[in-house]
């Protein structure tokens, strides 16, 4: 029996057979890994039909068409697994409980970028490496006070990562004679991503405290020694006096300000847990970019851009924005209702992948009690209970798996620790750099060298047609007919009026 089933395995043949049924041409498609390649399609041809139009371009080549990216594998990666119908996530293979459990966020870093956990000498590299490229050039506090009071931290953030790439002139390959080697990942280009990995990570905490303590008026903080990386960014944050400022050496029990424990190993494995998520929105965005070789800062900006978005890393903010709507535990069925009648959204709920609740909101879940017992229960928790339990007991999220993500709970953590809403999603960002950065470097130096990500488009605009004069144009309906708003712009009623010609008219 286990023979028959060894032999049938060999004898299997991997591969998909295809009838173009427009031709009548039978084509075999390899499968590998349970996948098939998308360009060997290209290869299926046929003679326009009646109903085809010219830029159907029929003759050149089927195409594949997946909006929303619903099942295209767009790399190979040895980085991250998810199994989303068994709710299970790995990093290189250890499953995120047990890295939750027993390791500190460097070393999750150190595993996702490097593939392995560090050993001992290896950590004791690594992590002073990490911390010590924390500290930035003096003019950076420049940069941070052009933004206004108000300005969102994740408006500065993602700016800040893209300020940072005009320090590293190095690490810009369009710069550099080694372009070449980049692509093929080559020796000219290994040590620069070392660099950019510590510099990157190290300086994600300070670039956040620096946006978050700008818009307070207070000055800025050198990172200090002798702190884990979750300790020094809370203590970047927070630091007040001068009398313990940008201390050289920290010692137990000293005058100078320790963030409180019980936060800071709550913040690490929340650091660990938002590390990495395989292709979610920002880190395709981050490859995506990389793709056509810019530096790695300006990748990491604009992974950075993709993750504000409310349907990625701004929906922790947008699960608390919807319990404060929500109000109290009474109001629960009156909002699944106007969810169910699609005129809200279950912030904190469904996931493309995870069909089942996300693994990481179990232990988020459990974090949120250690925090609660140190801070005080948030007053929204009993809100989120409710909703959480009404919402898994309801067809309507039952029947689209629709279960609890990281952010339902995550929110309410960060509210709990004090800090503003609007500072959630950055949060977020500080630990997804490390995920980004694996993901970057594993692209750059894969042994197939870079492709720049170019997708394609069914075009289904009109075709070839004679250009119109000015004045036989039809107008398109919808575009506005009075003029915006120009804001900032100076341009005030009381102008308007004179420019109008209002006063001319008056004088008549
Ligand atoms: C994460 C998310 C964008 C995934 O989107 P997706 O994979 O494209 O899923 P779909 O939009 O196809 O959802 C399938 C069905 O569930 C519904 N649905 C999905 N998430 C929902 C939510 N949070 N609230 C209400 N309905 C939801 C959709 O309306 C759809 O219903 P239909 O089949 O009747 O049209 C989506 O679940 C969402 O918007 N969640 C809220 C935001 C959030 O928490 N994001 C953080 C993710 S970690």
């Amino acid at each position: 029996m286990g023979q028959d089933t060894a032999s049938s395995k060999v004898r299997r043949d991997d591969s998909l057979t295809v009838l173009d049924n427009r031709t009548g041409k039978q084509y075999n498609v390899p499968i590998k890994h349970n996948t098939i390649p998308a360009p060997f399609f290209k290869t299926i041809r046929a003679p326009s039909g009646p109903n085809d139009r010219p830029e159907d371009e029929s003759e050149r080549g089927l195409r594949v068409s997946d909006r929303g990216f619903l099942n295209t594998a767009v790399i190979e990666s040895s980085i991250t697994y998810i199994d989303g119908d068994n709710g299970i996530l790995r990093y290189r293979g250890y499953p995120i409980e047990q890295l939750a459990a027993k390791s500190s966020f460097l070393e999750c870093a150190y595993l996702l970028i490097y593939g392995s956990l560090p050993t001992r000498a290896q950590l004791s590299y690594f992590e002073p490496e990490v911390l010590n490229h924390g500290v930035m050039h003096a003019d950076a506090a420049g940069f941070f006070r052009a933004f206004r009071y108000d300005a969102h931290p994740m408006a500065i953030l993602t700016s800040a990562f893209a300020y940072l790439g005009s320090y590293y002139r190095e690490a810009n390959p369009s710069l550099q004679e080694y372009l070449h080697e980049w692509c093929k990942g080559g020796p000219g280009c290994t040590s620069e991503h070392g660099q950019a990995d510590f510099r990157l990570i190290g300086k994600a905490t300070t670039l956040a405290a620096m946006a978050y303590r700008v818009r307070q008026g207070r000055e800025f903080v050198v990172p200090p020694t002798g702190m884990s990386y979750t300790e020094s960014f809370l203590f970047q944050l927070d630091h007040l006096s001068h009398s313990d400022a940008f201390p050289t050496t920290l010692t137990s029990g000293g005058a100078t300000y320790r963030p409180h424990p019980v936060l800071v190993r709550a913040l690490d494995i929340l650091f660990i847990l938002h590390a990495d998520h395989e292709m979610n929105a920002s880190s395709t965005t981050v490859l995506q970019t990389g793709s056509s070789l810019p530096d790695p800062y300006s990748a990491i900006a604009a992974g950075c851009a993709s993750l504000y978005g409310p349907l990625h890393g701004g929906a922790n903010e947008a699960v608390i924005r919807m319990l404060v709507s929500i109000g109290s535990p009474e109001n629960v069925p009156e909002f699944l209702a106007a969810v169910k009648r699609r005129e809200k959204v279950l912030s904190g709920f469904g996931h493309r992948v995870y069909k089942t609740s996300d693994p990481r909101s179990f232990i988020i879940r459990k974090v949120a009690d250690e925090v609660f017992a140190v801070t005080g229960a948030d007053p929204l928790l009993n809100t989120a209970m409710a909703l959480h339990d009404a919402a898994l007991k309801d067809a309507y999220f039952v029947s689209r798996k629709l279960a609890p993500n990281v952010d339902f709970w995550s929110g309410l953590i960060y509210r709990a620790m004090g800090f503003p809403m609007d500072f959630f999603p950055v949060l977020f960002v500080v630990p997804r750099v490390v995920g980004w950065l694996a993901h970057w470097r594993q692209m750059m130096l894969s042994p197939e060298g870079v492709k720049i990500w170019r997708p394609r488009q069914i075009y289904v605009g009109p075709s070839e047609r004679p250009y119109v004069p000015l004045e036989e144009r039809q107008g398109v309906e919808g575009i506005g007919k009075e003029p915006s708003v120009v804001v900032h712009s100076g341009i005030t009623k009381r102008r308007r009026l004179v420019e109008e010609g209002s006063v001319a008219k008056s004088k008549l």
